[in-house]
C-alpha cells in the first residue's frame, strides 16, 4: 500500500532543510522499499505571498489525506505585521487544530559526539535522554475569550484564557504514560499548581491517571522549578508531560542542552498516530538563504515518522544511525561548530547522511 506524505517546506530555512529531509526519503524509497508517495503544499508565508492566507484549503486538504506531513518552518519579518489570523504561525496552528494533533513529542537526545557542542558542561549533559511530551491543541494558545479590547477607563487591555478539560488533561497523561512505560518509567509532570486552578486539576487527573500505571513513577513539578533543574540537573529526567504554553517554553530549553535547536525533531500526533514532524527551530530568517542551516533536525524528524506513524522501527533507527555516523566522522554544521572555516553546509550535510544510509 503506498502512502501519502504531504511535504510543506513553508519559510525561511524551511524549504533548505526540508530539501535534504527529501534526499533521504528517496534514498528509503528507492534502497529500503519505502512505498511512499510525496505530495507537496504551500503553508505559512510562501501561502500567503499566493494565495493571500497563510493555510490554503489546498494545503489543509493535502494534509487531511496524506498519512503523515512533514513540515520545515513558518514565518519570518516579511509577514510580521499582517493581522494576527493571517501571519504564517496561524498557520501552523491551524494545521494542529484541524487534524487534532493534541500530542507532540520533543526528544532531546544528546549525541555522545556533541557533548562538546553544549553549553552546559560536558559532565552535565552526558547521557541525557529526555523526551518532552507537550499538550498540542489546548491551553492559553487556543482558549476563549481571548482578545484586545477597551477597558472601562478607556484603556486598552488584552486577555488570554488558560483552560484545559479533564478529558484534554487525561489523553495527554494517557500518551505520557505509555511513552514512559517504554524508557524508562519516569514521569515528571510539570504544572504551576501553586498558583494555577488550571494546574490544580491538571495535577489531580494526571495523578488518577498514574493510578493506572503503577509500574511508572510519578513526580510533580513546578514549571519555574523545572526550568532550574533542566539546568542543574537535566538527566534526572526521563519524561516530561506538560501543557502547551510550559512545553513550548521548556523544549526550547532542552534542546539547548543537546548543542543546538538545530538538532531536534518533533512528533504531532492524533489519536490514530497519524502525525506531522516537523524540526523544533523555526524558520531561522537571519540565516535563510544561506545554505548553512543544520537539517538533521529534519531528517531526524523523518526517523520520527517512519516510527510513528508507519512504525517502520528498523528504518527509523538505520537512519538515527545514520545521523550519528556522519556526527562521529566530525561533520559539523556552524550550529554545531561555530569555528571559521570548519564547517560544512546543509546540502553537505544531506549528502553525508545519504552516504551513510
Ligand atoms: C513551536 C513554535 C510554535 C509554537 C510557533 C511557531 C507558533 O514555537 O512549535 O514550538 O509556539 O508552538
Ligand atoms: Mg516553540
Amino acid at each position: 500500500m503506498t502512502r501519502k506524505i504531504a511535504i510543506l517546506p513553508g519559510d525561511g530555512i524551511g524549504p533548505e532543510v526540508v530539501t535534504e529531509a527529501v534526499k533521504v526519503l528517496k534514498v528509503l524509497q528507492e534502497r529500503y522499499g519505502l512505498d511512499v508517495e510525496l505530495e507537496y503544499g504551500l503553508i505559512g508565508g510562501a501561502a500567503y505571498d499566493v494565495h493571500g492566507y497563510p493555510l490554503p484549503d489546498t494545503s489543509l486538504d493535502l494534509a487531511k489525506v496524506a498519512d503523515a506531513v512533514l513540515l520545515g518552518a513558518v514565518g519570518g519579518p516579511k509577514w510580521e505585521q499582517l493581522d494576527r489570523v493571517l501571519r504564517p504561525e496561524k498557520a501552523l496552528l491551524g494545521l494542529r487544530s484541524e487534524l487534532k494533533l493534541f500530542a507532540n513529542l520533543r526528544p532531546a537526545i544528546l549525541y555522545p559526539d556533541l557533548a562538546d557542542a553544549s553549553t552546559l558542561r560536558a559532565d552535565v549533559v552526558s547521557e541525557l535522554d529526555i523526551m518532552i511530551v507537550r499538550e498540542l491543541t489546548g491551553d492559553l494558545y487556543f482558549g476563549e475569550p481571548r482578545g484586545i479590547r477597551q477597558n472601562s477607563a478607556g484603556e486598552r487591555e488584552a486577555y488570554n484564557t488558560m483552560i484545559y478539560s479533564e478529558s484534554e488533561i487525561e489523553r495527554i497523561a494517557r500518551v505520557a504514560f505509555e511513552t514512559a512505560r517504554k524508557r524508562k518509567q519516569r514521569l515528571c509532570s510539570v504544572d504551576k499548581a501553586n498558583v494555577l486552578e488550571v494546574s490544580q486539576l491538571w495535577r489531580e487527573v494526571v495523578t488518577r491517571v498514574g493510578n493506572e500505571y503503577p509500574d511508572v513513577a510519578l513526580t510533580h513539578m513546578y514549571v519555574d522549578n523545572a526550568a532550574m533543574q533542566l539546568v542543574r540537573a537535566p538527566t534526572q529526567f526521563d519524561v516530561i508531560v506538560t501543557g502547551n504554553l510550559f512545553g513550548d517554553i521548556l523544549s526550547d530549553q532542552a534542546s539547548m542542552l543537546t548543542g543546538s535547536i538545530g538538532m531536534l525533531p518533533s512528533a504531532s500526533l492524533d489519536e490514530d498516530r497519524k502525525g506531522l514532524y516537523e524540526p523544533i527551530h523555526g524558520s531561522a530568517p537571519d540565516i535563510a538563504g544561506q545554505g548553512i542551516a543544520n537539517p538533521l533536525a529534519t531528517i531526524l524528524s523523518v526517523a520520527m515518522l517512519l516510527r510513528y506513524t508507519f512504525g517502520a522501527l528498523e528504518l527509523a533507527s538505520r537512519l538515527e544511525g545514520a545521523v550519528a555516523t556522519v556526527l562521529g566522522s566530525g561533520l559539523r554544521t556552524l550550529d554545531l561548530h561555530p569555528a571559521p572555516g570548519r564547517h560544512v553546509g546543509t546540502a553537505d550535510m544531506g549528502n553525508a547522511v545519504v552516504a551513510a544510509l
